[in-house]
């Protein structure tokens, strides 16, 4: 905290302008595309963005790594189907996302099931469509199997590999230790061995290891194991994995003091680790399944200023949205500390900041639903519109929607 008792916040990705004072996103106020969805709270994804976002992806990554889009991170309707032609594939962790990815216009052998707990109607669901289940432990792999041979119908298996390793510095560890995803890599092999003599179509390996990354050098490193991880469960099988998923990890600079991911040293990392791959890789595709970086800055929620109150000498700004559409940005979904999103006032996006911060609060009845805590903004008043930023992966459908009854938030998608 500073000496006039500010916080900072995130940093406002650069190409966010204002015109009149007004934020614009895709070009549009933020006012008339509050105006167009007929309510606050409201999600604005600008469609530009991800574009953008995938340029860059395919202009410094290896010409061959294929991309898959984990729609997990935001899996509204109209970007789904404009995520369809832009991407190699779709990651999907339930029975709900897989009739999601479907209805977009996914084609089933294009997507991957990852994710424990997968029931058996979510199996024989993915198994009847062709959808490429990727298995997270050695019971699924059996129900699977006996799925498939009931049904007459050839599975799409992939191992999962609990590897053990972790992403240094990720977010969130998803190997490197005791974990509910996947099958630990001693008895990966194993489990590949049999699925192939039970005649199931093994499609590979699929190893995911952290998430939110924004070293380069990590995630180097982390590729770098995966691939020879890969490389030695392989050859243990006597087989060439069709497809090797070197899971994804790529951060977003949310917080004051993060430095954007530069993933072009992380190009030209894989490009090197591929062209000096193992023999038994040698025909082996290999993919990158992203899910917050594809979206996240794409996104900004819109919320309205309700009240401005005074207590004990802090001034707090009610708004009409909260944790219950931006879970993470209130500090609930993973983080130990928590720090400030990116913030802004829409409608004077431009003027200077007040002498005194404000602590910008939603509308549940609970301590933890803070959306700025002591941030700089200009003066506030009722009416006003709130923009976090960063808002496009893990909000409306990773946030309690249901809790105290308010209304779901309005989504938009421009661009
Ligand atoms: C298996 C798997 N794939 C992809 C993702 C997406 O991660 P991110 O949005 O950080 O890219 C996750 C996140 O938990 C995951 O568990």
């Amino acid at each position: 905290m500073s000496a006039t008792g500010f916080k900072p916040h995130g940093s406002i990705p650069a190409w966010f302008a204002s015109e009149e004072g007004m934020l614009l996103i895709g070009g549009c106020g933020a006012a008339s595309l509050v105006d167009e969805a007929g309510d606050t709270p409201l999600f604005v994804y600008d469609m530009a963005v991800v574009e953008a976002q995938i340029r860059h992806f395919r202009d410094v990554m290896p010409p061959d790594l294929l991309l898959h889009y984990a729609i997990k991170a935001n899996p509204y309707a109209p970007l789904l189907e404009r995520m369809v032609p832009l991407v190699d594939g779709f990651d999907i962790a339930s029975g709900g996302e897989l009739t999601m990815a479907l209805a977009a216009g996914q084609a089933a052998d294009h997507i991957s099931f990852a994710g424990p707990g997968k029931r058996d109607d979510e199996i024989a669901a993915a198994i009847a469509a062709g959808v490429t289940l990727n298995l997270e432990s050695e019971g699924e792999a059996m129900r699977a199997l006996a799925i498939a041979s009931r049904t007459g119908v050839t599975a799409r298996l992939v191992v999962r590999v609990n590897p053990n390793f972790d992403l240094r510095g990720s977010g969130m560890r998803m190997g490197g230790g005791a974990r509910p995803f996947g099958v630990d890599a001693d008895r990966a092999a194993a489990l590949a061995r049999h699925l192939i003599d039970a005649g199931a179509d093994w499609r590979g390996w699929h190893i995911f290891a952290g998430s939110q990354a924004l070293d380069p050098l990590a995630l180097i490193e982390t590729q770098a194991a995966t691939i020879a991880l890969a490389a030695s469960l392989s050859e243990a099988v006597g087989a060439t994995p069709p497809l090797v998923n070197l899971g994804g990890g790529f951060g977003l600079p949310y917080f004051p003091g993060d430095a954007r991911l530069d993933i072009r040293p992380i190009g030209v990392a894989l490009g090197e680790a591929l062209a000096t791959r193992p023999p038994v890789l040698r025909d082996s595709r290999f993919a990158l399944e992203l899910g917050r970086w594809l979206v996240g800055e794409a996104g900004v929620y819109l919320t309205r200023v309700v009240d401005v109150k005074d207590s004990q000498g802090e001034r707090f700004v009610v708004v009409d949205g909260g944790l219950h559409h931006q879970l993470a940005a209130s500090g609930n979904f993973g983080t130990v500390v928590r720090r400030n999103y990116p913030i802004a006032l829409a409608n004077r996006f431009d003027s200077p900041p007040a002498d005194a911060p404000v602590t910008v609060v939603g509308c549940l009845c609970t301590p933890l639903d803070r959306l700025g805590d002591r941030v700089a903004l200009p003066p506030v008043e009722v009416g006003d519109l709130v923009a976090l930023f960063l808002a496009g992966a893990y909000g409306a459908t990773a946030s309690p929607t249901a809790f105290l009854g308010h209304p779901p938030p309005c989504e938009m998608l421009v661009g």
